[in-house]
């Protein structure tokens, strides 16, 4: 077989303009965040949630195509990639936090549910994804810090999130031949609405004091955390990292 060629243009995000790009998980927090970077520097975005109430409000602010889907459903997210022509990039930021709890406490259903979620979020946005992308595509998904600095009663969640990091590297290796690349992000802690309603943080100063003890003296921002995800899609020479953002956190 003749080696494709390989994809040359500007790594800045600036080189993603023209770029139509997926963001499942785009109607909040990184995602949604993502999706205001990605239209600034003139991509085409496509926002994929499941609430439609939240998917009309983040088309409203962020413009682009929305379409609600579950990201585990790879027919469902079939249709998405049908529904939007072609696509050059997709970024996963769905995922909660479902499956928490002690290990002899915790529902098997429950951690099965976060599997199917980010594992199966994974596999299903990468099978659909692989056929689709061009050569020069990407595919950017999330992780977390606590896989690497894991806090008691999240053995389930963090075993899926491990998961889908051992993914990012095997997958980056098999879809390399197509020019495809692939990656993830391994977040600290962001002021979105996930953190805000696990943190149990509810005002703006409650939420900075929390902060004021990591090393940078507050949380991130989610514009912060989604413009990793655009270093990730746009230059054309990162392949397989999982790329920790996370103000240092995870060195304390
Ligand atoms: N924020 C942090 O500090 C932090 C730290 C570590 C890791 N992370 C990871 O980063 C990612 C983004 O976090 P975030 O803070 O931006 O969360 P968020 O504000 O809760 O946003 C999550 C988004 O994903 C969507 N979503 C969830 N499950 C979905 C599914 N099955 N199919 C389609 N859409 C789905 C949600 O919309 P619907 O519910 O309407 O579908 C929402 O738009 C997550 O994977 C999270 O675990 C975040």
């Amino acid at each position: 077989m003749t080696a494709l060629p390989i994809p040359v243009r500007s790594p800045l995000p600036t080189g993603l303009a023209g770029a139509t790009v997926v963001i499942v998980g785009g109607t909040s927090g990184i995602g949604l965040a993502a999706g205001e970077l990605l239209r600034d520097v003139g991509a085409r975005v496509v926002l994929v949630g499941r609430d439609k109430k939240r998917l009309d409000a983040a088309i409203e602010k962020v413009g682009g195509l929305g379409v609600s889907a579950d990201g585990a459903d790879e027919d469902a997210l079939a249709a998405v990639f049908d529904q939007a022509g072609s696509v050059d990039h997709v970024l996963v930021t769905a995922g909660g936090i479902g499956g928490a709890g002690p290990i002899t406490g915790v529902s098997a259903d429950d951690v099965r549910a976060a599997f199917e979620s980010r594992v199966w979020g994974a596999f299903a946005a990468a099978r659909v994804a692989a056929t689709r992308l061009p050569a020069g595509g990407s595919i950017t998904l999330s992780s977390g810090i606590y896989t690497i600095r894991p806090v008691p009663g999240m053995t389930g969640p963090l075993a899926a999130v491990g998961a889908v990091e051992t993914f990012t590297g095997a997958l980056a290796v098999e879809l390399a031949p197509r020019r495809l690349r692939v990656n993830a992000v391994r977040y600290g802690s962001f002021d979105t609405p996930l953190m805000r309603g696990l943190s149990g943080l509810t005002t703006d100063e409650a939420f900075a004091a929390a902060g004021s003890s990591a090393p940078l003296g507050r949380y991130g921002t989610a514009d912060e955390a989604a413009a990793s995800a655009l270093f990730l899609m746009a230059n054309p020479y990162v392949t397989g990292q999982v790329i920790t953002v996370d103000g240092g956190q995870s060195l304390v």
